[in-house]
């Protein structure tokens, strides 16, 4: 009888040692999780970069070709989020020089002030190369200089604007890439750039506008950008490709 009882608390001592045995092992388990689960990805400001050629050298203003349609891209500010780089000019070619002006999201009413253009004539600017609309990407997403590429919708001519061939979305680079037509009820976001009066060299610095199409923010969800510089890439000219 009083075996039968002492072995009754053999089993239930056992039942227990095992229990916190599996329970140990459960919390050092999530512990081990938790600390190899990777890093969210992004950085927590906007970094300062310095644009680049295919060869590290800087990419200088004064060789930036007005009214240009090749798309010349770089990252920015994190890998994989392409933006253009425009010298905006006249039907004639002539450089113009690009105002802050007070853009309006469609969206929602939302107003915000874009960037003044950079370079000896004020005439560069640069803006995100995802179209806000669906996200297609050059060479839907294209740049047609102004005298020198049009495009005609609904009757109406313009030239000197982006223009997405994937549903027709048009922007104006010389007012913030505020929205001309739809269907995108978002300007491109715009980049900051800064221009190094004594160097020709161009910097970027931060950016303005609605988020980057599909991003939860402009900073976060893809890897940085390593380094002080950023590669300008020529894509060529979209029109004879
Ligand atoms: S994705 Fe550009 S217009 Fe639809």
């Amino acid at each position: 009888m009083n075996e039968g009882i002492d072995e009754t608390k053999r089993n239930f001592l056992k039942l227990m040692v095992t229990a916190s045995i599996v329970a140990g092992a459960g919390l050092s388990l999530g512990v081990v999780v938790k600390t190899l689960s990777p890093p969210a990805l992004g950085v927590s400001s906007f970094p300062n970069l310095k644009l680049v050629d295919s060869s590290g050298s800087p990419l200088l203003a004064s060789n930036l070709g007005v009214n240009s349609p090749s798309a010349l891209q770089f990252s920015y500010p994190l890998q994989s989020t392409p933006n253009n780089i425009v010298s905006l000019g006249d039907s004639s070619g002539n450089p113009i020089s690009i105002s802050a002006t007070e853009v309006t999201i469609p969206a929602d009413g939302s107003k915000y002030l874009s960037y003044a253009g950079v370079g000896k004539n004020g005439s560069i600017v640069a803006y995100s190369g995802i179209c806000q609309h669906l996200g297609c990407i050059f060479p839907e997403l294209r740049f047609y200089p102004n005298g020198v590429e049009s495009i005609t919708l609904a009757g109406k001519t313009y030239t000197g604007v982006f223009h997405c061939l994937c549903h027709g979305s048009t922007y104006d680079p010389t007012a913030g890439a505020a929205v001309l037509t739809g269907p995108t009820t978002h300007p491109l976001p715009m980049v900051k750039l800064v221009w190094d009066s004594t160097t020709d060299e161009i910097y970027v610095s931060n950016m303005v506008g609605p988020t980057i199409y599909g991003r939860a923010s402009d900073l976060t969800g893809e890897s940085p950008i390593s380094g002080t510089t950023t590669e300008v890439t020529n894509l060529g000219n979209p029109f004879t490709l």
